[in-house]
């Protein structure tokens, strides 16, 4: 085997996966207008940036070849309550920056997030009732109005987060009913209730929402020991009409990726979470791991796994590198 294996050129003919800039979904952090950006401790060199900054930053990316962004609200706790009313306020930091963007890059294809955890008060994606249980179809239906105003302010693919049920084909039917038959819908299909979203929780401050204890979402996101439930839920979504389905957190579910990759033939992403690329960073700050190649494998797994495209908040500093001429892709 090791002829194969011979030198870098040998080794680059025969190379079969690539990570490619094409392949990559930068999410930004959108505060409200003014004030600088600030730094999200937990994760070195992504910011939260006030929305005419998040205007200009999409736009450096853009021009180093980024594709696509996923756009992720900071909400002030003043306009967070249990319902999380705000999410369907017309004016919204969430609707405001989407129309901001989709004005200054019509080309730029924008994924917007569809879950209610930016806007309530507990932080939970959804309305909780009295008893705590996370009213469904209640959700649902307040869902299927935020994804029609998100489309209506210029984003391209809808991206429902929740993992409630039946949302999909709720979500499909009223964007369909609104004239909206272009919108994308990329289902976080197979979303795990994972303990590496907590410094995306710091960043978007649900964490402080959801008070001392990191916040449960066992009731509806899916648990990490199972991966058939995980393909079944996936396969609904397929169903239900997702145009593309979306497995997360990445690197610790590769085993899902895989599994999806051979059961459906709809385009598959993969989100690098918040506390896959914290983890990478604190390690190479420690000196225990090699920054860029650690990094470059780690994306790299998410492609062999079957992933088309990939969240990832590495995105915008590779693609500098790319565009500088000294990435790896
Ligand atoms: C919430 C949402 C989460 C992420 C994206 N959308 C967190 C959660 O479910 O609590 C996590 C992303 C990350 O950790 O980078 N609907």
């Amino acid at each position: 085997m090791r002829r194969l294996r011979r030198n870098p050129q040998t080794r680059e003919l025969l190379r079969e996966t690539w990570l490619r800039l094409e392949d990559l979904v930068a999410p930004v952090f959108i505060k409200p207008p003014g004030g600088e950006p600030e730094e999200v401790g937990s994760m070195p060199g992504v910011f939260r940036y006030p929305l005419e900054r998040a205007v200009e930053e999409c736009q450096r990316w853009a021009s180093l070849g980024i594709r696509a962004v996923a756009l992720f609200p900071v909400i002030p706790p003043e306009f967070k309550d249990h319902e999380g009313t705000y999410a369907l306020n017309p004016e919204s930091l969430t609707l405001n920056a989407i129309r901001a963007i989709r004005q200054a890059l019509p080309e730029l294809v924008i994924v917007m997030d569809v879950a209610l955890d930016p806007y309530t008060s507990h932080g939970h994606d959804g309305i909780p009732r009295e008893d705590g249980w996370v009213d469904n179809d209640r959700t649902v239906e307040v869902l299927s109005r935020l994804a029609v105003l998100q489309a209506e302010a210029g984003a391209d693919w809808v991206a429902p987060s929740d993992m409630m049920d039946g949302r999909v084909q709720a979500i499909r039917e009223s964007l369909d009913d609104a004239g909206f038959i272009n919108t994308s819908i990329l289902a976080y299909a197979a979303k795990f209730n994972s303990a590496y979203y907590g410094p995306f929780r710091d960043a978007i401050g649900s964490k402080k929402a959801a008070g001392s204890t990191y916040l449960d979402k066992g009731q509806y996101q899916l648990d990490p020991a199972n991966p058939r439930q995980a393909v079944m839920d996936a396969l609904i979504d397929a169903e239900e009409g997702a145009d593309m389905l979306m497995v997360k957190p990445g690197g610790p579910y590769l085993d899902i990726l895989h599994r999806l990759r051979l059961s459906t033939d709809l385009p598959l992403a993969a989100y690098q979470v918040s506390g896959e690329f914290s983890q990478i960073h604190a390690a190479a700050r420690m000196g225990w791991l090699d920054y860029r190649s650690t990094r470059d494998e780690s994306l790299l797994a998410l492609k062999r796994a079957g992933a088309d495209l990939i969240l990832s908040y590495f995105a915008p500093e590779i693609a500098a590198e790319i565009a500088a001429g000294n990435g790896n892709g």
